[in-house]
């Protein structure tokens, strides 16, 4: 049987504008250059990027608007060959992002979030679904409390749990006892350490604190602890090792936008198919150093044959 990831999280349109810069408090800033409007949302760029770049059946879990932007996610997910498992959501809108593209391809990203809203709970449907699969893959830009639900679910029937605390939950602490995999970036690594151990975080870690020690403790938490550090590459503990690292490619960067979303996915994709954590992370990075190299979000999500490609660069 194929390996199966569920990804439970938000789609959004995205409707990029690339910028010279970002406007300052009280400026205007004019740009005449196109808007692109694609789906994204990080449970819908994370649910691609598990199904072009592994070899897994993906369902995302979500919610939409009862409108155009819903139909046309839906679309996309179908296209994508992911299976949508979306609940209509008839008194909010679809989910919008404006991302906002800046030269060398920073982003700032605003999120109305909209029907994303409505999944504060799983539906016993819902639960079935995370309950037959490998692992669950969990961006934290929908409601905590639904994240909590599906994590349970997932703990009881034995799924493994893959949390992108992206952004970072306030209620992080509630999702602890069921997560297994911890993937963030470093300014959400130092969130979530503040989070959990308010006291401690910051006073012997350095200062700024080290980014080795903040991955080590977090794993008094969290049994493999990713952090992804951009244009280094990544960073990953687990209890009682040394941290390990995997380099990032030299690449030319052009779109950031979704670059962590494609590395969650493809990193969620090789663990369901019994890849180990290390391959599964240098997978990731390959995944992710091709799709900063292409416009858009879940439009730049490389192929199976893409990221194989790339990695046997390195052998
Ligand atoms: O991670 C990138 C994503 O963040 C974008 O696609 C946007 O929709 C926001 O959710």
């Amino acid at each position: 049987m194929d390996a199966h990831v569920v990804v439970l999280g938000s789609a959004n349109l995205d409707v990029t504008l690339t910028v010279a810069h970002v406007p300052a408090a009280g400026e205007t800033v004019l740009t005449p250059t196109a808007p692109l409007r694609a789906a994204g949302g990080k449970g819908l760029n994370q649910a691609i990027a598990a199904a072009r770049t592994g070899g897994a059946q993906v369902t995302l879990v979500g919610a939409v608007g009862d409108d155009g932007d819903g139909r046309f996610l839906a679309d996309r997910l179908s296209a994508a060959g992911v299976h949508p498992m979306l609940r209509l959501d008839r008194t909010r809108a679809t989910g919008l992002a404006l991302v906002l593209l800046e030269p060398g391809g920073e982003n700032r990203i605003v999120v109305a979030s909209g029907a994303n809203l409505a999944l504060d709970d799983i539906t016993p449907a819902e639960a079935r679904e995370v309950g037959v699969a490998d692992v669950l893959l969990m961006p934290a830009e929908t409601p905590v409390a639904g994240l909590v639900e599906a994590a349970r679910a997932a703990r009881a029937n034995g799924t493994l749990v893959v949390l992108n605390a992206a952004p970072v939950p306030a209620r992080v602490a509630d999702l602890v006892p069921f997560v297994d995999v911890l993937v963030v970036n470093e300014s959400e690594a130092l969130a979530v350490l503040t989070l959990l151990a308010p006291d401690e975080a910051v006073g012997d870690l350095g200062a700024p604190p080290h980014e080795d020690a903040v991955a080590e403790r977090l794993t008094g938490w969290f049994g493999t602890v990713v952090v992804t550090l951009g244009g280094r590459g990544v960073l990953w503990a687990r209890p009682g090792e040394a941290t390990h690292r995997v380099a990032a490619f030299d690449v030319p960067v052009v779109d950031t936008t979704g670059a962590g979303d494609t590395f969650c996915g493809a990193l969620a994709a090789a663990l369901a198919t019994g890849v180990d954590a290390a391959a599964a992370i240098g997978r990731g990075v390959a995944a992710s150093a091709l799709a900063v190299q292409r416009p858009g979000a879940s439009s730049a999500v490389p192929t199976r044959a893409e990221v194989d490609a790339l990695l046997a660069t390195r052998r």
